[in-house]
């Protein structure tokens, strides 16, 4: 399973980048805003970083302005960024042109399984279906991702790749990884809790004071 990073930090980036497990970055407008930096440096910045996909979102709601928006994005930016488009008709004719040239495409805000199933036919590079988001209506966004995987286990050659996001707890991931998503983003503090076990800590602080002892028996 891939884990991509949902972040706009930098920084956050680099840092979980050094564990050797990144796969990728996604970003969207409310996260470039939060970061009070400039988009496309901030991009290139984490293409830098990190060489798998990173996506970075277009703004226009037509088709032709989308198009406009990914191609120049592409132009501009290092080649491991791929656009992200939301999931509307525009979005799709969107999607569907630019996987046609060969460009990588995340088609984002998806709520349903239809809709992900429509991103897929239009020829997407992942699909990202909401999870926290949905939780917040009081409904399980886990089901969702049950629901998308059952249809991409039926058409085997559906080459979309499900990519969890909006990702609130681990219990996301862990859940996500059990249905057989490909692909989950999450923010920092869940790659931190992912691999944060109190008895990881107690184990390890035990075994350096036990060893401190055998050092002090002149025993190392
Ligand atoms: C995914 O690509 C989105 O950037 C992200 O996961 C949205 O998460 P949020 O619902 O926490 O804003």
């Amino acid at each position: 399973m891939e884990f991509f990073l949902d972040t706009a930090e930098v920084e956050e980036v680099r840092e979980i980048a050094a564990w050797g497990i990144l796969d990728g970055v996604t970003t969207n407008p409310s996260l470039i805003k939060k970061s009070g930096r400039d988009f496309k440096q901030v991009v290139r910045e984490i293409a830098e970083i990190c060489d798998g996909p990173i996506s970075a979102e277009v703004t226009a709601l037509d088709t032709d302005g989308m198009v406009s928006e990914g191609l120049a994005l592409k132009e501009e930016l290092p080649e491991n960024v791929i656009i992200k488009i939301p999931c509307t008709p525009e979005g799709l004719a969107a999607t569907k042109i630019l996987s046609d040239e060969g460009i990588g495409v995340n088609v984002t805000l998806i709520f349903n399984a239809s809709q992900a199933v429509m991103a897929a036919k239009a020829g997407a590079m992942y699909v990202s279906p909401f999870i926290g988001r949905i939780d917040d209506t009081g409904a399980d966004g886990m089901d969702l991702i049950a629901e998308i995987m059952t249809i991409w286990d039926m058409y085997p050659e559906l080459d979309t790749k499900v990519l969890a996001a909006s990702i609130r707890n681990p219990m996301h991931i862990l859940q996500s990884m059990q249905m057989g998503a490909h692909t989950a983003t999450m923010p920092t503090k869940i790659f931190r809790q992912l691999v944060k076990h109190p008895l990881t800590d107690k184990g390890l602080q035990q075994f350096l004071d036990d060893w401190a002892e055998v050092e002090a028996a002149g025993n190392a």
